[in-house]
């Protein structure tokens, strides 16, 4: 074989290996093989009125659930969530990314979450796997959601039980899925 076409044989291996390195290396597998799925139990957290306050406090005070899951009331100072729509979700695009849907979280059986299982809601807010076993969008922010204490999970799910059941119908998000888990940018303290 001629010397510059062993060369430049070479060289493509090698390019290929640096390539097959810097994948996992910059993107992590999952993207690759898929998200680390824990199976779901059957586990349920019972409502009590005190978690329902409590859950209250979290979803609409602290954690900023309803400012995505739900159109915004711009007019109104603090920009609360529009009224009749806390927890049915949106599309994301007048921001710009219009492949991104919030899903309706309230307990519609149709549209919502009102056939989800408290585990299935669990696993979404703190893990990041949707109900049917996807890896979530990382705009939902179950990366700094993960640090919830096992009560506060249990009262913010009591808490979207008690949401008026809204019939906005929101189809799944399309389009590029995000590594599912962090990163690269998060690991080096930014989020997404
Ligand atoms: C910054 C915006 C944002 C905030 C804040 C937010 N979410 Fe989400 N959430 C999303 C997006 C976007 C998705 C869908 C991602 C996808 O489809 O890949 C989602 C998905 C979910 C899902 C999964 C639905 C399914 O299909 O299984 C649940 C449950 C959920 N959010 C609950 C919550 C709760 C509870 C809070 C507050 C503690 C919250 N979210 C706060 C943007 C947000």
């Amino acid at each position: 074989m001629r010397p510059w076409l062993t060369r430049f044989g070479l060289a493509l291996l090698a390019l290929l290996l640096l390539i097959a390195a810097a994948v996992p290396v910059l993107v992590g597998l999952r993207p690759i093989v898929g998200p680390r799925v824990r199976p779901l139990t059957d586990r349920t957290f019972e409502r009590t009125p005190e978690r329902l306050e409590r859950g209250r406090y979290l979803v609409t005070s602290v954690s900023g659930c309803l400012f995505c899951h739900g159109e915004t009331d711009w007019q109104t100072p603090g920009f609360p969530p529009r009224t009749g729509t806390e927890g049915s979700g949106r599309s994301w695009a007048d921001e710009g990314i219009p492949w991104l849907t919030v899903p309706n979280i309230t307990p519609h059986p149709d549209t919502g979450a009102g056939r989800w299982t408290d585990h299935q809601l669990a696993r979404a807010i703190r893990e990041g796997i949707g109900h049917d076993g996807r890896a979530l969008f990382p705009l939902m922010p179950y990366h700094q959601y993960r640090y919830m204490s096992d009560e506060d999970l249990a009262a913010v799910i009591g808490y979207l039980r008690s949401l008026p059941p809204e019939s906005c119908r929101t189809v799944r998000t399309s389009g590029t899925q995000a590594p599912p888990h962090p990163g690269p940018a998060q690991a080096f303290g930014m989020s997404l």
